[in-house]
């Protein structure tokens, strides 16, 4: 199979890209920045330029690839994938593998953005499977400003919990459905091991750098604005956020799956060795 990383600069997409090289593999990638692309995988890649936003550019790195690994992001989602399905489709794609969302269960926020990309892919005739990952642990990256300044992390989510998972599991599980076709038609709901409250992921990062750290309830608006002003997103995005972290307050979306497990052969990597890898980040 000649696979085609999109987002392959990304968190999930360099994993990947990694993956497929790591078997012998020499994928190819559809990137915007071919510079920052190359520092990250030098000639073990074949690299395409191009933008999600141009669908003309999909055409050349779609041409002679067998399995796509398609990464979209934010308001843009259903248009970019329907866009990305359009091209799957004249190039004679046999397989694409979607990075999608566990909250499309929910179908609110960003998983609703998500839910009409898979709707694409689901009409276009091409074999896909759609991940559905949980929250990213990279996330907690965003903590790190507060953490450092004033030891304190402010969220709207409250006690609701949620099942982190480690973008090292995403890329796997997505490598396992790109390279056979036992994953075609299936939606793979994934999580982390365990569903945690934020004030407890709190208390895990406080114990990992040794720093008592605090934990502020805000309200949907106040984390409205601090997620507009910290990111420059617009109110579509800044208000699925919001949504989407009072789904969590609300207790919607703490579901724990064995499917890492299942499809994998061992458990999903632990928030614990998440943070070993990143405690300097929060120094
Ligand atoms: N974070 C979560 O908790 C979570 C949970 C469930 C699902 N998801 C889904 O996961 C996906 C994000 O994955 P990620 O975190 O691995 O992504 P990421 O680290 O944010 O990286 C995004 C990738 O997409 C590329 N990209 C962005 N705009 C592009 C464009 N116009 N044309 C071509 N490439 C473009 C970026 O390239 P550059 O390097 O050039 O910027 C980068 O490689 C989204 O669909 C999100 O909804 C996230």
């Amino acid at each position: 199979m000649r696979c085609l990383v999109t987002g392959a600069t990304g968190d999930v997409g360099s994993k990947v890209v990694k993956r497929l090289i790591e078997r012998g593999e020499r994928p190819r990638i559809f990137v915007r920045d071919p510079e920052k692309a190359h520092a990250l995988f030098g000639p073990k890649v074949e690299m395409c330029k191009g933008d999600s936003s141009d669908p003309a550019s999909l055409k050349p790195a779609f041409e002679s690839t067998d399995a796509v690994f398609l990464v979209n992001s934010g308001p843009e989602i259903p248009r970019r994938d329907q866009a990305a399905a359009r091209a799957a489709r004249e190039a004679g794609v046999k397989r694409v593998v979607k990075l999608s969302s566990l909250d499309v269960e929910q179908g609110l926020a960003i998983g609703a953005w998500h839910e009409k990309g898979e709707a694409a892919f689901r009409s276009s005739g091409i074999a896909f499977t759609f991940i559905r990952p949980s929250g990213f642990m990279s996330n907690l990256l965003a903590w790190a400003g507060s953490i450092k300044a004033e030891g304190a992390v402010r969220s709207s989510t409250g006690d609701g919990k949620r099942a982190f998972i480690h973008s090292d599991d995403i890329a796997a599980v997505a490598v396992e459905a790109l390279t056979n076709a036992r994953y075609e038609g299936q939606s793979l709901p994934i999580t982390g091991p365990e569903a945690l409250s934020f004030p407890e992921v709190t208390a895990r990062i406080g114990a990992i750098i040794r720093k008592q750290l605090r934990f502020e309830a805000i309200s949907d608006e106040e984390a409205g604005i601090r997620y507009a002003a910290a990111t420059g997103a617009g109110p579509e995005e800044t208000e699925a956020h919001v949504a989407l972290w009072r789904a969590i307050r609300e207790g919607q979306l703490g579901s724990v799956t064995d499917t890492v497990e299942r499809i994998l052969g061992r458990k999903p990597i632990s928030l614990d060795k998440w943070l070993d890898e990143n405690a300097a980040a929060f120094c």
